[in-house]
């Protein structure tokens, strides 16, 4: 089965009400664990590929190995680019056939924000590919130094509904990121912290009375950083501070109720295998065999996974819709 296309995905999920996990791939053992846990769950999937691990795997190694997954399974699944931080970053992957991008000036004023997407939405809509932008900042790592240290920013802007209109508007991207409390990376907030979903009711709002219709929005930074598996990492030698900080996952599932249709996951997949492997090596210090820490990191991943798009996401079962 070649790639769906993000745009049916979208439709799909809009329809459905159900959530996109999109989960940041870097290897093999990432894509295997994922593609079997959205098989098993019959759960439509987008894989997302951020420029560091275009860099860390190599273009062509992970283009390779989503070809092998989607051939080896039955699933619908579409392939994004997550930050692309360039229009030559964005134009790349889409001639290298993704089925979305990502343009992330959200750094930008608003007006650089709309001509930098623009240009990148004018490329990608004579290519067959569609654009997600992102209005608004993210608090916590992204703009701060220190992710592994546990920083906190102090900035970070949340995204207004009015604005969110405008700049659908006059960028003309497909899907819009939205900033409503959520933050990257395992050190998200001092203490328990929710989303603010009025504001993301009132963006959808906004977008739909302005004849935009069922808008899709994305969550970035939606990781749980679930507290078991920092204990199990440092059960096992590891130093994850005790200041880890999530997007509890209730909030989560109101999101997505509320209408955020792609929901990015990356640092829990980290987590859950660093936990994997911290406990074989911690058993195990004569092992040595790569296959013997990667496959239950692999295990490991796909039982998260599993559990995302069952219990939060809500996209289990909806694979064949
Ligand atoms: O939000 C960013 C993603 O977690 C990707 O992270 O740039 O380290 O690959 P990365
Ligand atoms: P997390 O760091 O919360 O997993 O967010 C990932 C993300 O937003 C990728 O774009
Ligand atoms: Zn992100």
């Amino acid at each position: 089965m070649p790639l769906t296309h993000t745009t049916d995905l979208f439709a799909k999920a809009l329809k459905g009400k159900y959530a996109l996990g999109a989960f940041n791939v870097n290897n093999m053992e990432l894509i295997q664990a994922i593609v079997e846990a959205c098989e098993e769950e019959k759960a439509p999937l987008m894989l997302q590929i951020s420029k560091g691990a275009r860099q860390y795997a190599h273009p062509t190694y992970l283009k390779k190995l989503i070809e092998a997954a989607v051939s080896l399974s039955t699933i619908p699944i579409a392939v994004h680019l997550d930050h692309g931080d360039t229009f030559e970053l964005c134009k790349e992957c889409i001639d290298e056939g993704f089925t979305s991008v990502m343009i992330d000036a959200s750094h930008e004023t608003f007006e650089k924000n709309v001509e930098i997407c623009k240009k990148v939405v004018d490329y990608a809509h004579a290519h067959n590919c569609v654009v997600e932008g992102e209005l608004g900042m993210l608090v916590g790592a992204q703009h701060d130094d220190g992710e592994e240290g546990g920083g906190y920013s102090k900035g970070g802007a949340y995204t207004h509904p009015d604005e969110a209109v405008a700049f659908v508007k006059a960028s003309g991207v497909d899907s819009l990121a939205v900033a409503i409390g959520n933050s990257h990376g395992a050190y998200k907030f001092k203490g328990e912290q929710h989303l603010d979903l009025e504001r993301l009711k009132a963006i959808k709002k906004a977008l739909l009375d302005a004849g935009m219709g069922d808008y899709p929005l994305v969550l970035h930074g939606a990781s749980s950083v679930p507290k078991d598996l920092a204990d199990e990492i440092n059960k096992y030698g590891g130093k994850m501070g005790t200041d880890t900080a999530g997007v509890p996952e209730a909030d989560i599932e109101i999101a997505r109720r509320v209408g955020c249709t792609k929901v990015n996951i990356d640092t829990d997949l980290r987590m859950a295998m660093t936990a994997a492997i911290r406990k074989v090596f911690a058993e195990s210090p004569k092992e040595f065999d790569p296959r013997k820490y990667l496959g239950p990191a692999r295990a490991k991943v796909k039982e998260l996974v599993r559990h995302k798009v069952r219990d939060v996401l809500c996209c289990a079962g909806h694979a064949f819709d």
